[in-house]
């Protein structure tokens, strides 16, 4: 591209009458750099991120980006990071960095895990093999979705063991236990329920996408009764069962009771995934689950404006290590990862950047993001004095906010 039409862009990107959209509008306003033409020249996730964009139908591109309403929650996790500091430590013999972590019955090289994302197809032909065997080739945690594009056994196959699975249980009993069982005889050691689209969500960046896609969309999205149904239909973890009945993802009556539901038919590790308060955390431990994913679901479900890492916080201060704690929401970077391994948490989840990697080069795209956040990571424990993550502490960082 001509250094004339970068700066006409640039200049457009800064002008008043862009800057005052929507931003759902911006999401669609950015260049990809022409430099990044294989995965290793990426230099950060967010060179990923633009290649997505470039590389996406406008529909799929609006289905990854979207936030809700005004976009306040999901820009909110990225800022919320920018409240905290890192108080580093000097002269420590940082020569061999341990970043591995326990969780449950399975160590881990690093904290950082692949969090589920929906119909992985959508941005790549090889959809979730590709995320599975960049998870096999680096070590990494992967948790599936229900709404994947590929099933929890060709996806495990592909891993080279039983992934993590995420349940929407629908709002038919029958399906929950199918999907549960299938989970089951699959060997996924844990189940993460979420709980965070429970009042629905307004995605208006993926509404404006739909008719800016000329695209001929009914050989991939049948259609059906329903439009839950009909999106369901087509995706593998549904096939065989009768989904005409299906109106939601998750049951809208679900309370606390439902867990003890799930417990009686889910013999290993149960999760929640989606709560971000101290209060719903403790009614979670007393309800008996094992671990809790802190999560606004990327600013998908609630607009409520509140960055996933001050909700990390409160819940790390109220469960005092009783249970693991993964977090998600807005992490882009290794220093991101070592602030919410500060304030308390066990492990922690990307969902977009991967999926942009996914989306620019399939299983190296993936791969290469997983070796960037690494890097970072390492390098940023290296430059506090932190040996392993079991050094990382609130000592090491400062919310800006109270001094
Ligand atoms: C396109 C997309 C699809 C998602 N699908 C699911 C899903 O099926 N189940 C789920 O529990 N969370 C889903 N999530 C939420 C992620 O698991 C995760 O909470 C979120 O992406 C983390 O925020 P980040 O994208 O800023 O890293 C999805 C997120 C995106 C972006």
């Amino acid at each position: 591209m001509s250094t004339n039409r970068r700066q006409l862009l640039q200049s457009m990107l800064a002008a008043p009458a862009l800057a005052g959209l929507a931003p759902s509008f911006r999401a669609f306003g950015q260049e990809a750099d022409p430099f990044i033409t294989a995965p290793e020249k990426a230099v950060d996730v967010f060179d990923f991120e633009r290649l997505a964009r470039k590389n996406l139908p406008p529909a799929h591109w609006g289905y990854l980006a979207t936030g809700v309403d005004g976009d306040a929650t999901l820009e909110a996790n990225r800022s919320g990071f920018s409240n905290y500091s890192l108080r580093v430590r000097r002269l420590v013999d940082t020569r061999n960095v341990d970043m591995s972590v326990k969780l449950f019955d399975s160590t881990w090289e690093t904290p950082i895990a692949l969090d589920p994302v929906g119909s992985q197809k959508a941005f790549h032909p090889d959809g979730e093999i590709a995320t599975a065997k960049a998870a096999q080739s680096r070590k990494h945690l992967l948790i599936l979705s229900t709404v994947s594009s590929t099933s929890v056994e060709d996806v495990s196959a592909a891993r080279g063991e039983p992934v993590w699975y995420q349940l929407y249980p629908t709002d038919q009993w029958a399906i929950t236990q199918a999907l549960v069982r299938r989970a089951e005889d699959a060997g996924c050691p844990v189940l993460a329920l979420t709980v965070d689209l429970q009042g629905g969500s307004n995605r208006l960046t993926l509404a404006r996408s739909i008719p800016r896609d000329a695209r001929d969309c009914t050989a991939c999205h049948a259609t059906s009764r329903t439009r839950l149904s009909g999106f369901i239909t087509g995706k593998p973890m549904f096939a065989g069962l009768d989904t005409a009945a299906v109106e939601d993802l998750t049951p809208p009556d679900m309370t606390w009771d439902y867990l003890k539901r799930l417990r009686d038919i889910w013999p290993r590790k149960l999760m929640v995934k989606g709560l971000v308060t101290r209060e719903d955390a403790a009614l979670a431990i007393t309800h008996g689950i094992d671990g809790i994913v802190v999560s606004n679901h990327g600013g998908r479900a609630e607009d409520s404006g509140r960055p996933a890492i001050d909700s990390l916080a409160e819940v790390a201060e109220g469960v005092k290590g009783r249970v693991p704690l993964i977090v998600d929401g807005g992490v882009r970077r290794g220093s991101d990862i070592f602030k919410a391994l500060a304030l308390g948490a066990t492990a922690v989840g990307i969902g977009r950047p991967y999926i942009w990697g996914l989306a620019s080069f399939g299983q190296a795209g993936v791969e290469r993001v997983l070796d960037i956040l690494r890097a970072e990571l390492a390098i940023t424990m290296r430059q506090a004095g932190t040996r392993t993550i079991a050094d990382i502490n609130r000592s090491y960082v400062v919310d800006n906010r109270r001094g």
